[in-house]
């Protein structure tokens, strides 16, 4: 059964059973930045699962892309070397939000396995959590497996969670024998046959979701009951497709055919001759692939970082296999091709995926051959000593000097029978972090900003009045040392605190004898707005003060911030929706704004880009400045930052028919304002 018709029979069961499709998220979590990846089904309704969110259909299927590569979830180090790990995988999984739970949940599996996909009974074994006997009783008692092939595991096995937080609970996971032929007679199956995972290979997961795990205010991890238990289950598109296309190894499926002839056009060799390498590239191809399509750019952290390792990981991998030119992105179509009726979002972007692959293969390899050339060098020396040891210093000197990710170098190195220094490279990472940081007097470190988190508990948050008015009447709640400052905490001020990308704001407080000088208005932890100023504070805690905002430089700084927002519209315009804001810095001298674009800007896009903000200036629009709830304003298509946490009402800035955005910070209130704007 080829893997598009296990797809749609996946649907059409479920869809039967009362269960509504939709479709598979981004791999990106949306507004959760506690993930890195979409690593499971499941992430996209934890909002469900929590009780936040009361879906009409309280059951739900979906296929899944999911990315396993990073973070709790991890399975980057196994590809090439086992027959059924990959870092991009597709996730088939049906949902209960408090409808059905183990019962319906283990014999709906069951049926779809045996009735609808003839898997034959006798191939197939289970596992519950060993505390779970209501589980163990409805696979022997409902479904009528044999006692002998339920087998109990702990919590590592049988207790599924998302990540460090999020909705969790015990699992039944459905196994399937491969065979006697592929035992592993090296595992260790003195608990549980299922140990020789070569053999017998888990293809699903049902997991009976009843706790959500969360941070407490001390940021310890604790476990609440879920309002009503609910189930979420996972059987992986690609080892289904494995058993009922007859094969071993997930990258002999059809899941793979394509991009495994095309790795053999391109470099002119065997997949029988190169196996390892093949499947290396093979999984690399379809990962970088679907991240980059959902808007993942490479970069130097967070997720970035991680698709820049696997890219890497995969052009070192060609390079293996001979070849010598830029070549990873030509894989892009054998990818996008099969997903096309599947992900059609995704196949919309492929010269896009093609353009960034093209770029990063090209950087990447103007030093692959001499930070190869180097760890050869270094491992000859080490073949020479003592040690198997390959420095910290050398592993820091690859990294920095010839983009080499740690675990690329420590996969050359395990290759070849070394290893490498990891503590010593941490070390050297956090010495260049040091040379590299450029602290601020301002900006609060751990230890000074205990005393604003008091004050917060004991006063709650300040109010910001600032954004009709530049000075007024505040209440000053304490003064607090600031590294060689002091900060003054008002209940109430005009002053804007830096946020968002907007310088703080400086002015003067009206004092009991003479003013004082704000310096800078800065938030050390969220909600509390800290006025920054120099020397001994003749102040009484308890009393109201008059607050002045300075309003020409505050004048200044909302011109530059509304042009950012029209700078960003511009940029996307211009150059794409790939455009994302990446960072940003809005004060009283100017504007910066960090964006992802993969090349340099030519000349005909920045004076385009300046004609439009320039165009929107002159059209003297009317900027408006509303609450409404972050759902809604993401409705209307404002742009959020992704990874910022959103308040669940949230402030849109529009810029009528041209720029709309969740902001907090100052605007001018028509774009005739701003004057003119130029790069
Ligand atoms: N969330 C579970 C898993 O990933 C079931 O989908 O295994």
């Amino acid at each position: 059964m080829e893997v598009s018709e296990i797809r749609k029979r996946f649907i059409s069961f479920f869809k039967a059973n009362s269960h509504e499709h939709q479709a598979s998220s981004s791999l990106i979590p949306t507004n959760d930045p506690t993930l890195l990846f979409t690593n499971a089904g499941m992430v996209q309704f934890k909002d469900e699962f929590t009780g936040t969110s009361n879906p009409k259909n309280k059951r739900a299927v979906t296929i899944q892309k999911c990315v396993r590569a990073g973070g709790k979830h991890n399975d980057l180090e196994n590809v090439g070397f086992t027959a059924r790990h990959h870092t991009y995988f597709e996730m088939m999984g049906n949902f209960s939000f408090g409808d059905y739970f183990k019962k319906e949940a283990i014999t709906l599996a069951w049926d779809f396995l045996t009735n609808e996909l003839k898997i034959p009974q006798e191939k197939l074994y289970v596992t519950v959590h060993h505390t779970d006997e209501e589980a163990a009783l409805i696979w022997r008692n409902d479904v009528g497996i044999p006692k002998e092939k339920v087998f109990y595991r702990g919590d590592k096995d049988n207790f599924w969670e998302m990540g460090e937080v999020g909705p969790c609970g015990p699992c039944s996971e459905i196994f399937y024998d491969h065979g006697v032929k592929h035992t592993d007679s090296d595992a260790d199956i003195s608990t549980c046959i299922l140990d020789d995972e070569s053999r017998y290979v888990e293809i699903w997961n049902l997991v009976f979701m009843q706790f959500e795990k969360f941070k407490n205010k001390d940021g310890e991890i604790e476990k609440k009951p879920l309002p009503s238990p609910s189930v979420d289950t996972g059987a992986g598109l690609e080892r289904v497709a494995a058993v009922l296309q007859g094969k071993y190894n997930n990258f002999d499926t059809d899941c793979f055919t394509k991009i495994i002839s095309r790795i053999s056009e391109i470099s002119e060799k065997e997949y029988d001759k190169h196996p390892q390498w093949f499947r290396v590239v093979a999984d690399h191809i379809r990962s970088s692939t679907m991240l980059l399509a959902d808007g993942v750019l490479p970069s130097n952290e967070g997720r970035g970082y991680v698709l820049r390792r696997i890219i890497r990981r995969a052009v070192r991998h060609l390079d293996l296999l001979g070849v010598k030119n830029t070549s990873f992105y030509l894989l892009v179509d054998s990818v996008l091709e099969d997903v096309k009726a599947t992900y059609p979002e995704n196949y919309k972007n492929s010269e896009f995926v093609k353009k960034y692959l093209k770029i990063e293969e090209d950087s990447f390899r103007v030093t692959l051959n001499s930070g190869i050339k180097l760890l050869n060098s270094e491992m000859r020396l080490l073949d020479k000593s003592d040690s198997n040891t390959l420095s910290g210093l050398k592993v820091f000197q690859l990294y920095d000097t010839h983009g080499f990710p740690v675990d690329l170098t420590q996969m050359i190195l395990k290759e070849n029978n070394f290893s490498a220094d990891i503590e010593g490279f941490n070390k050297e990472m956090l010495k260049q972090k040091e040379r590299s940081k450029k602290s601020s007097d301002f900006s609060a470190s751990e230890e000074v900003t205990k005393p604003f988190y008091e004050v917060k508990e004991m006063y709650g948050e300040t109010k910001f009045s600032g954004y009709d008015n530049l000075s007024g009447q505040g209440k000053l709640l304490k003064i607090v040392p600031f590294n060689k400052y002091n900060a003054l905490i008002f209940d109430t001020t005009p002053f804007y605190g830096e946020s968002g990308g907007q310088a703080g704001d400086v002015g003067k407080i009206i004092g009991n004898k003479k003013d004082i000088l704000v310096l800078d208005t800065v938030k050390p932890v969220e909600g509390l707005h800290a006025h920054i100023v120099n020397g001994p504070v003749e102040l009484d805690e308890g009393k109201d003060y008059y607050l002045e905002v300075d309003r020409s430089s505050r004048e200044k700084t909302k011109r530059n911030h509304t042009a950012t927002h029209l700078l960003q519209s511009a940029l996307i315009n211009v150059l794409g929706d790939h455009v994302k804001q990446a960072g940003s810095s809005v004060g009283s001298e100017r504007l910066r704004f960090d964006f992802t674009h993969p090349e340099k800007l030519t000349s005909e896009a920045i004076r385009e880009v300046e004609y439009q903000v320039n165009n929107q200036i002159r059209k003297s629009t009317n900027i408006s400045s509303d609450l409404m709830g972050k759902d809604e304003a993401l409705k209307k298509g404002a742009l959020a930052l992704f990874g910022e946490k959103y308040d669940s009402e949230v402030r849109v800035i529009s810029v009528e028919g041209y720029s709309t955005e969740l902001c907090g910070g100052t605007h001018v209130e028509n774009t005739s304002e701003i004057g003119f704007f130029k790069i």
